[in-house]
């Protein structure tokens, strides 16, 4: 069975001090209420030294939002995936639509981070998905393929299982144009079954899939509800304590 998780990926929102207040108030929360699920607080790369002296790891896993395609040098504002291993922190995301489309980051660049992070002791929370033209299209599952094969299937079945996946459809981001479950649920079996097909059905059946899109606690119970749905990774709704804690209690 694969593991649970649910994720937050604050993206380019709090500073210092007030991504330092949301971490203390989800660490209290979950003290006093355990959860029934992993748990990755996944923050700009300022707050990850000082998020991670703050939270309990045992209980909130810490990741990055993404990582340099080098390893050290001459790259100025990179910042490395050996630098943020050493904050502390346990993950990275790689291959974020916002990251593909604003930053050009392409399958080969991708694939060079995703090397990195395993390098380097990361697990990599690995996000795919495909446009609304795409979806329009009826080109999800030919999306999705290409995007493992361009930056992740390259790897062992022994470093994939640091691979976490994302399946997260570009429409769906920050719209409130969340997939129904019966739609994700669909493209989720599909991308485990070519997991399968490459890495053979134990691999799959380990792999955590995630969505994102819209997620919130009042679709949450729905979506997590299926088979091949393995919690979230949450945007807008992991900004707040309350509304990731909500997300989070789907799992209860
Ligand atoms: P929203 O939850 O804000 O739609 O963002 C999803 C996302 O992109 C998480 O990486």
């Amino acid at each position: 069975m694969a593991k649970k998780i649910v994720a937050g990926n604050w993206k380019m929102n709090k500073n210092l001090q007030e991504g330092i207040e949301l971490a203390k108030g989800l660490n209290e929360a979950l003290a006093a209420d355990k959860p029934n699920c992993g748990v990755v607080i996944c923050t700009p790369f300022i707050h990850l030294a000082k998020v991670s002296e703050i939270i309990n790891h045992d209980v909130i896993g810490l990741g990055a939002e993404n990582c340099a395609d080098k390893a050290s040098g001459a790259y100025t504002g990179e910042v490395s995936a050996e630098m943020v291993k050493s904050t502390g922190a346990e993950y990275v995301i790689l291959g974020h639509s916002e990251r593909r489309e604003y930053y050009n980051e392409t399958p080969e660049i991708l694939k060079e981070k995703v090397e990195l992070a395993l390098a380097n002791g990361l697990k990599i929370i690995f996000c795919i998905g495909e446009s609304l033209e795409q979806r329009k299209a009826n080109e999800q599952n030919a999306v999705v393929k290409a995007e493992l094969e361009g930056s992740v299937f390259h790897l062992s079945a022994e470093q994939f299982k640091n691979i976490v996946i994302a399946y997260e459809p570009i429409w769906a981001i920050g719209t409130g144009m969340t997939a129904t479950a019966d739609q994700a649920e669909e493209i989720h079996a599909y991308i485990r079954s070519i997991i399968a097909e490459k890495y053979g059905q134990a691999v799959a059946d380990e792999t955590s899939i995630l969505y994102g899109g819209s997620c919130k606690a009042s679709n949450a119970p729905e979506l997590f509800a299926k088979p091949d749905i393995d919690g979230g990774l949450i945007g807008g709704a992991s900004l707040k304590v309350a509304d990731f804690k909500g997300i989070i209690d789907a799992w209860k």
